[in-house]
């Protein structure tokens, strides 16, 4: 709308003598709203939009909820129109009308707010430790656009096999074999920077070097901050892991410390706090993906030292909390902790890494490494078919006997291995095995044979036929089906398997654990495009892009372009000649940053019992339970093979996952057997140790963490309290007992509003925060600036609709899962048939062979196509087919009746009246 129109409508309003009530009306609050316009992208990171809109823009987008969210430290575009579910909307005739409809506001004004954190992120939240960092500093000083795109520190050493392959001294670029498929180590996916994201590089970081280690106390402003309060073990884990994550349980026998009953009896019970939405394959998914994109270990150990791990004596009456002061646990490795080197720009000093930096001992790309192997060591337990060496070597194919796919082998003596996992399946990545892991890798092992399978099949139909297969040694020769070698064929299905897994992840994983509108379209829009696909948000988006721009001074910066790109980041890029051209690093190498693996502890979506069902026999019955802890390590394989794939996929599929909050993590996992510790208990508390990895890692407490983030602080304990729960609810009596813990955990203190605790927010009337975060002087606050971050993100109770993580997290995602698609070669420019060849271009298009399929139902509202992994266990699992059917998104429960918009009701579908689990 015109501005002097709307001054227009606003003067005849106020003549008219209404402009009080009209002004603070919705519609008056859009006008206000339309005039103001859009945000500017900051340039300063003290500035950066922190989820807060203001009150009309509140009011224009959600109405008098949304203006009440915006007194508290949580993001605002939750309650926004359509953001939750059925009631979220608005009815009545403003709904049926175009452009004043409030739903389509609600949503657009979501997405915004989503793109704005985005973008700023991408600009604040990148510190890479791998000697980068001053360079980017300095760019980001001077004007917009040129950000670095090849680095020194990223070439290969004069001791790398292939040194002189790349271009050894003089300028390197991967070239010929190196650059086709993906390779072992990870190097060339970048073609100018080939170290980056392969095996051993440095974790990098989302949060300033200096806000790192706060327990090192190094500099004066953290000093403020935590007061000389922190250490390894200050506050306790193994007591914040018996106070704060332990199930409680009605019946200590019937769960048997998360054991169950000796002969799997159903009797058994152990209660946890579920997410009626999410299913239990959800939790082994993630732990599978994490596999493949991080690990601090290697073959499983850390360095030879052990350290403790909390419980002392002294810490409030351990022991009878139950936790081991005994028990001990292996030091981190540590690549780099001299002191950081440091330098100044203006007036500020700045670290160039953190003060320790450790390596990633897995590639960073999403390229299966998990299954297919990293490095020598674990590529040796990577098993190919002897008779088609283009496939995964699978058992039962091995006799020909069976007409079902098979299952991986196990171990043999020859192979590389940590003794704990003996008798386990042989596959790249074996720690911490178990049934859910069993069953991904046995699926996308049987995935990657159907798909040779197939491809055989089609070269055999049309052996002289393109196949679209390009050697970029001779890019102008066309490669035939039949000239496709066993070789080329096995990295071939290595690319489509990653890739298929990469658009799972994206669009069927995470738009069930965050289930709602803005997520789903956003998630959509990061997969394959929004403009052309939700007209409906187009116009919204091309705003951001349009400010982006103006702010930037140029159309041709890093972030402009990439946002720009209306066709989604998958395949970003693939129409130019130049094969590294799709890729966008946004000026700083690609790695995970440790504040990543923080953000996925996800331990707690792990039950302690899987209910278990038999396909053959009446899915609706919960037969058995079996203790997730009797299907660990070498267990797994053999509960695996005893009960076969089909009822291991069914029982996943129907139970609920663990909900992501205080009070719920495995009591298994506090006390799990590690042998190979040869501790005096044998045992650690997998949940101790989250804590205490995270303070060896130099995680930022939660606090500090959220204000990095570009989220708001919070000033207590108190403010964990969900504001909109009615004062006399059970729920809110809970969250006030959380709080009370909490203070008890962590402390109090008496404030001093001289010292300034953090450069990176501001208070709202600019002025520098302190330690008595807004209140009086000499006040006693909570030492909330204490706070462990997945102790406070857990502690989140005011989530976004249909969130199983928490905002904090979330926030995490957005720049990270962004950056692991746009940085990636093979995701961007080479996706194609050149290397990918049409068939498989195709299959991951459209989910497998055949083309499109669409799904008989609409979900949500949208006609969607039938869901990738739905299409993989069809394929790989056939015996699911009829389980299968009504299921719209494999990681909901296969019983529950999806409903209406959002729901998040445990209900069951039709034909699962009987279903045990509703009863
Ligand atoms: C039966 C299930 C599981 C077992 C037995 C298990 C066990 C463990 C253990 C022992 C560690 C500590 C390694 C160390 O630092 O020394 C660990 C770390 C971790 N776990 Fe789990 N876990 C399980 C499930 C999961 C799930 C479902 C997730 C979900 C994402 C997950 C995510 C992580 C992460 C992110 C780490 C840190 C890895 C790193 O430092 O590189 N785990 N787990």
């Amino acid at each position: 709308m015109n501005r002097q129109l709307l001054y227009g409508v606003l003067i005849l309003a106020f003549l008219f003598g209404t402009y009080s009530t009209v002004r603070h009306s919705r519609f008056g609050s859009c006008v206000a709203y339309a005039i103001g316009g859009f945000r500017t992208v900051a340039s300063d990171r003290a500035d950066r939009f922190l989820g807060k809109v203001g009150e009309d823009t509140a009011r224009c987008r959600g109405g008098e909820a949304a203006v009440r969210w915006s007194q508290t430290p949580w993001l605002e575009w939750p309650r926004y129109w359509a953001a939750g579910a059925e009631e979220s909307r608005a009815d009545g005739l403003t709904a049926k009308l175009g452009f004043l409809n409030p739903n389509r506001r609600g949503i657009n004004g979501a997405l915004l707010d989503l793109e704005y954190q985005r973008i700023e992120l991408l600009k604040f939240n990148l510190f890479d430790n791998s000697g980068t960092y001053e360079n980017y500093a300095r760019s980001q000083e001077t004007a917009a656009g040129d950000l670095q795109k090849t680095w020194p520190q990223l070439r290969l050493p004069k001791d790398h096999p292939y040194f002189a392959a790349v271009g050894g001294e003089g300028a390197q670029k991967c070239a010929g074999e190196l650059i086709r498929f993906r390779t072992l180590t990870g190097i060339c996916n970048d073609i100018f920077n080939p170290l980056m994201g392969s095996v051993d590089q440095p974790f990098g970081r989302n949060v300033e070097f200096e806000a790192t280690f706060p327990e090192l106390s190094e500099d004066e402003i953290v000093r403020n901050r935590h007061g000389g309060r922190l250490g390894p073990l200050q506050p306790d884990p193994q007591v914040i892991s018996r106070k704060l994550f332990t199930r409680a349980q009605p019946s200590l026998a019937k769960c048997n410390d998360g054991r169950g009953a000796a002969n799997n009896s159903p009797e058994a019970s152990c209660a946890y706090r579920m997410a009626a939405y999410v299913n239990v394959l959800a939790a082994f998914w993630i732990q599978f993906m994490t596999h493949d994109w991080f690990s601090h270990l290697e073959e499983g150990h850390n360095e030879p030292t052990l350290m403790p791990m909390g419980c002392s004596a002294q810490s409030d009456h351990a022991k009878s909390l139950g936790c081991r002061p005994e028990d001990r646990i292996d030091k981190s490795f540590v690549a780099e902790e001299a002191p950081a080197p440091s330098f100044t720009i203006g007036a500020r000093r700045r670290l160039t890494r953190a003060p320790k930096t450790m390596l990633n001992k897995v590639t960073a790309w999403w390229d299966g490494s998990q299954i297919y192997g990293y490095d020598e060591t674990s590529h040796q337990r990577v098993k190919r078919d002897p008779r088609d060496p283009a496939k995964l070597l699978l058992e039962a194919n091995l006799s020909g006997a069976q007409a079902q796919p098979g299952y991986l082998p196990v171990l043999q003596k020859s192979d590389p291995q940590n003794p704990q996992w003996a008798g386990q399946e042989a596959v790249a990545f074996p720690d911490n095995w178990n049934i859910g892991l069993s069953f991904f890798h046995n699926v996308f092992a049987r995935e990657h044979n159907l798909f040779v399978e197939e491809f055989r099949r089609k070269a055999a139909a049309r052996p002289a036929a393109d196949s679209g297969l390009r050697d970029p040694a001779a890019p102008e020769r066309a490669i035939r089906y039949q000239d496709i070698s066993a070789d080329e064929l096995f990295e071939i299905a290595r690319l489509v398997v990653s890739a298929e897994i990469a658009k799972i992840h994206t669009i069927e994983w995470t738009t069930q654990m965050l289930y709602n509108e803005p997520l789903y379209l956003a998630m959509n829009a990061n997969w394959s495009g929004l403009l052309q696909k939700h007209p409906l948000v187009d116009a919204a988006l091309e705003k951001v892009i349009e400010q982006l721009a103006r702010s930037e001074g140029k159309k041709s910066t890093a972030w402009y372009s990439a946002f720009a790109a209306g066709p989604g980041i998958f395949g970003l890029g693939s129409d130019k000649p130049d094969i590294n051209g799709g890729v966008n690093h946004f000026g700083s190498p690609f790695n995970f940053p440790e504040e990543f693996i923080n953000a996925y502890r996800l331990h707690p979506m792990v039950p302690d019992l899987i209910e278990f069902r038999d396909l053959k026999n009446d899915s609706n019955v919960i037969r058995a339970k079996i203790a997730v802890v009797n299907t660990l390590r070498g267990k797994a394989t053999e509960a695996m093979r005893r009960y076969g794939i089909a009822d291991w996929a069914l029982s996943l599929g129907r139970q609920r996952v663990g909900a992501l909050t205080l009070h719920n993590h495995p009591l298994f996992l506090q006390n799990l057997d590690m042998p190979r510790l040869k501790s005096a208990t044998g045992k650690i508390d997998v949940l101790a140790l989250d804590i205490l990895r995270d303070r060896e890692r130099g995680i930022p407490r939660y606090n500090e963490f959220r204000r990095q983030y570009g989220l708001k602080q919070l000033t207590g304990f108190d403010d964990f309290i969900d504001p909109s729960l009615s004062p006399n609810s059970a729920a809110r009596a809970a969250q006030l007992r959380d709080a009370t813990l909490l203070r008890e955990i962590y402390g109090q203190h008496r404030c001093d509003d001289s010292k300034i605790i953090t450069t990176a927010q501001k208070n709202d009337d600019g002025s520098a925060i302190t330690d008595c975060l807004g209140r009086p002087n000499g006040s006693v606050v909570d030492n909330i600036e204490d706070l462990d971050a997945m102790v406070g993100w857990l502690a989140e109770s005011t989530r976004p609709h249909g969130f199983a993580i928490s905002e904090t997290q979330l926030q995490v995602f957005i720049l990270n899962a962004s950056r692991r698609l746009f940085s990636d070669r093979f995701l961007t420019s080479s996706f194609r048939p050149a290397f990918y060849t049409d068939f498989g271009v195709q299959w991951v298009n459209h989910n497998g062979p055949g083309g499109k399929i669409m799904e008989k139902v609409k979900s949500n509202g949208h006609a969607i196509e039938v869901s990738p992994l739905k299409r993989v266990l069809l394929r790989t699992i056939p015996e699911l087919s009829a389980e299968l059917d009504p299921v719209v998104n494999v990681f909901d429960p296969w019983a529950r009746d999806r409903g209406e918009y959002y729901s998040l009701e445990w209900k069951p579908r039709r034909g699962a009246e009987s279903d045990m689990s509703f009863k």
